[in-house]
């Protein structure tokens, strides 16, 4: 009797977790692209064409496993790049079990249903189930976790505000330090989805990152902040937000410790080959008066200052949280 019970319980476990790791392994994503001579395999759901910036069609595979495509109509470089941005970051988070999306490149010369724009790069994520948290009214009135607005707003960076919002629930640190690593200047309550059935936040539209707008960087703005919030005898943080606070710090080491700028780089560098980021492949006026190397070379020594400025951010926490 006892036998059968463990033996039952095994098989419950096997199953469980075949289908976990098939869902959350990437494998899906690998074979959508492996397939993508065999279009029949995917089906169009749904497609957004009424955005300005992007298109974003939903697909899903022969699993039942949904997706989406986004490409964006704007056609030159910089816009191309966004899809090195987003992907970068995206792998980043997944690789630290930070909530998000999980994105891949499909290069430009490849066919793929729900990308429209031929000859383009696009991406391909996992769908995010739940709802942009603009469209949930269960938080606090000023919820969110934007760190970035305009240069003339003194709001900008880690505040107060944004540790009150992040102690909210307990994955938010978490996406707030991804944000802070990477530096992306979007987490809008667009870019943010809840998952009520599971109780989660999942983030989506990481191609902001590693972006610098207005000069400067989410590390630096948190450090600045935090500063600020020493010196004037302000750190008054509730408990729960302290300890949200802590659990920005370990995260935010942890992205560190994984992530050295000379492996970025050299993803950066993959991610590149696959969109044919140079001038001989792309054939558009656009290409021939860019610096595609300068280019290159500008995002990857942002890379290494957002780093240094990270480190800066978790030795200065070191000491205020000790
Ligand atoms: N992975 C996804 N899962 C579900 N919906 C998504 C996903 N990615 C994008 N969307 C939907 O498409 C919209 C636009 O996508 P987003 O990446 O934010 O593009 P944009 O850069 O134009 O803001 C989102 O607000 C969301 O409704
Ligand atoms: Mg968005």
């Amino acid at each position: 009797m006892k036998i059968r019970f463990w033996f039952i319980g095994i098989l419950i476990l096997f199953f469980q977790k075949s289908t976990f790791a098939r869902k959350h392994s990437l494998k899906s994503i690998s074979e959508i692209r492996s397939s993508t001579h065999n279009l029949e395999l995917i089906t169009l759901l749904n497609v957004i064409n009424q955005r300005k910036r992007s298109i974003i069609a939903f697909v899903k595979d022969r699993y039942g496993d949904q997706f989406c495509i986004k490409q964006y109509r704007a056609d030159n470089p910089k816009v191309h790049f966004r899809v090195v941005r987003e992907v970068l970051a995206s792998h980043v988070a997944v690789a630290a079990k930070i909530p998000v999306s999980r994105a891949r490149v499909i290069p430009p010369c490849v066919a793929f249903r729900g990308k429209f724009l031929k000859g383009r790069p696009a991406t391909l994520h996992t769908f995010v189930f739940g709802e942009p948290i603009k469209n949930v009214d269960m938080f606090p009135q000023n919820f969110q976790l934007k760190q970035c607005w305009e240069p003339y707003l003194t709001q900008r960076g880690l505040t107060r505000s944004i540790i009150q919002s992040m102690s909210v629930h307990p994955v938010l640190p978490a996406i707030v330090a991804f944000d802070t690593f990477v530096s992306n200047t979007d987490r809008g309550i667009s870019n943010l989805f809840y998952d009520q059935k599971h109780n989660t936040f999942i983030g989506i539209d990481h191609e902001m990152s590693w972006r610098r707008p207005y000069d400067t960087n989410l590390s630096e703005l948190a450090y600045a902040n935090m500063c600020k919030l020493c010196k004037n005898g302000l750190l008054t943080l509730t408990n729960k937000e302290l300890k949200a606070l802590k659990l920005f710090n370990k995260k935010l080491k942890e992205l560190i410790r994984a992530n050295p700028p000379e492996k970025l780089c050299k993803l950066t560098d993959d991610l590149i080959a696959q969109i044919d980021f140079s001038k001989d492949k792309f054939s558009i006026e656009a290409y021939k008066f860019f610096d595609v190397e300068g280019y290159i070379n500008k995002f990857k020594h942002r890379i290494f200052q957002q780093y240094d400025s990270a480190q800066k951010l978790v030795r200065l926490l070191d000491t205020l949280l000790t």
